[in-house]
């Protein structure tokens, strides 16, 4: 019998990608999340692809007893954790939200985990945990820092889950610290589709491109890199998949907690990612320069070498497949899922 997997936020861009590596990798899936960022469609999409099926629980993570009633219903291998919410600006608005979608849910999640004896947890940490950091490429043992409220979330949820790995050696947990995800999945069928105004790059520039946006607002060209823009480490989405994958594969092995930088080495500036998205779409894309976003930082990359030791991963794909890919995806889906 294949294992089962339960991963939370799956309806959502990094989840429904993964979802659908794992069916391909011979794992059974099962979904919960509450559809606040999401789309069913997603998970329809990844259904058609696959030519199998997902098993859906509309749950939200904070309420203990619906996650209880899921997990009476299955036996886990294994838990991949995306669900929350991941809007840096919008976390020093409402961080209180913050707290309690990211923190609240995730202790949740893990109590139900011990409750029912399922102790092997992936979950999706990120760059921002090294705040701007001294140099680069960045390693895993870099001091790590917050500067709003969605990035503590990270560092805290880090910091709980190292504890309870402490309390009971039975844990198994893999922190997975993502760059820059961009792209979608071949097919075209699934891709990042953000609600309202995009806030990262990559969406933006590609709604430039397919017209529902006039132009991008570039923030900073005084950075101190060779074009003044900031650079980024931009991972594939399906790379980043992959890599969750091998999490799963590798996490009875490597036992306690570990923590892996998720990148492909390489960093491109903002400009960089307009020339290069441009050749990839044929289509123009305005943009003008701005003053700074509060907050950025001028580089970061990763040095990603632990991942490739440990788990025998490495990313695959380079820019111009990202781009190519996710402007598959933006010109098949101008209006995202909700068509
Ligand atoms: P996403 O918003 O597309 O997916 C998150 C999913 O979680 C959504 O489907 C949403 O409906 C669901 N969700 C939110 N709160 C929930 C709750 N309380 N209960 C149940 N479901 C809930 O985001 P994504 O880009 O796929 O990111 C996945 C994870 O990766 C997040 O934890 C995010 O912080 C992390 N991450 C993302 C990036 C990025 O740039 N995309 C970078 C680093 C880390
Ligand atoms: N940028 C623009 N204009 C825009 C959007 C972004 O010029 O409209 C620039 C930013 O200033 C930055 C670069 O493009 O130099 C990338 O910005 P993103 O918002 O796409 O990504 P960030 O690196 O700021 O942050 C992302 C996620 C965080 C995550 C971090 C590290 O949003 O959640 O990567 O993984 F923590």
């Amino acid at each position: 019998m294949s294992e089962k997997i339960l991963v939370t936020g799956g309806a959502g861009y990094i989840g429904s990608h993964t979802t659908l590596l794992l069916l391909e990798a011979g794992y059974e899936v099962v979904v919960v999340d509450n559809l606040s960022n999401s789309s069913l469609e997603s998970l329809r999409r990844v259904e058609q692809i696959t030519g199998q099926s997902v098993a859906f629980y509309k749950v939200d993570l904070r309420d203990q007893s619906q996650l209880a009633n899921v997990f009476e219903a299955h036996e886990f291998s294994g838990v991949i954790h995306f669900a929350g919410l991941k809007a840096v600006g919008e976390s020093s608005e409402i961080p209180l939200d913050y707290y309690d979608h990211n923190i609240y849910s995730t202790i949740n999640l893990l109590k139900t985990m011990q409750q029912f004896n399922c102790q092997r947890i992936v979950f999706s940490s990120s760059a921002t945990v090294y705040g701007d950091p001294a140099s680069v490429p960045i390693t895993e043992d870099f001091p790590t820092s917050a500067t709003n409220p969605y990035g503590r979330t990270k560092l805290f949820i880090e910091e709980i889950m190292r504890d309870v790995a402490v309390s009971d050696e039975g844990w198994n947990i893999i922190l997975l610290r993502y760059f820059n995800p961009i792209g979608a999945h071949k097919s075209g069928l699934i891709g990042e589709d953000p609600q309202g105004i995009p806030n990262n790059l990559m969406p933006f520039i590609s709604q430039v491109a397919v017209g529902k946006r006039n132009k991008l607002s570039i923030f900073g060209d005084d950075y101190a890199t060779p074009d003044g823009t900031g650079v980024r480490d931009y991972i594939h989405v399906v790379d980043l998949s992959d890599a969750h994958v091998k999490a799963i594969q590798h996490i009875e092995q490597l036992g306690g907690v570990s923590t892996f930088n998720l990148g492909t080495g390489n960093g491109y500036s903002v400009l960089e990612m307009v020339k290069a998205f441009e050749k990839g779409s044929e289509k123009p894309v305005a943009y003008e320069i701005v003053g700074r976003r509060p907050g950025d930082i001028a580089e970061c990359w990763a040095d990603a070498s632990l991942a490739r030791e440990k788990l025998g991963w490495k990313a695959s794909f380079g820019l111009q497949e990202m781009v190519e890919d996710t402007w598959r995806w933006q010109s098949n889906n101008p209006e995202g899922y909700s068509e």
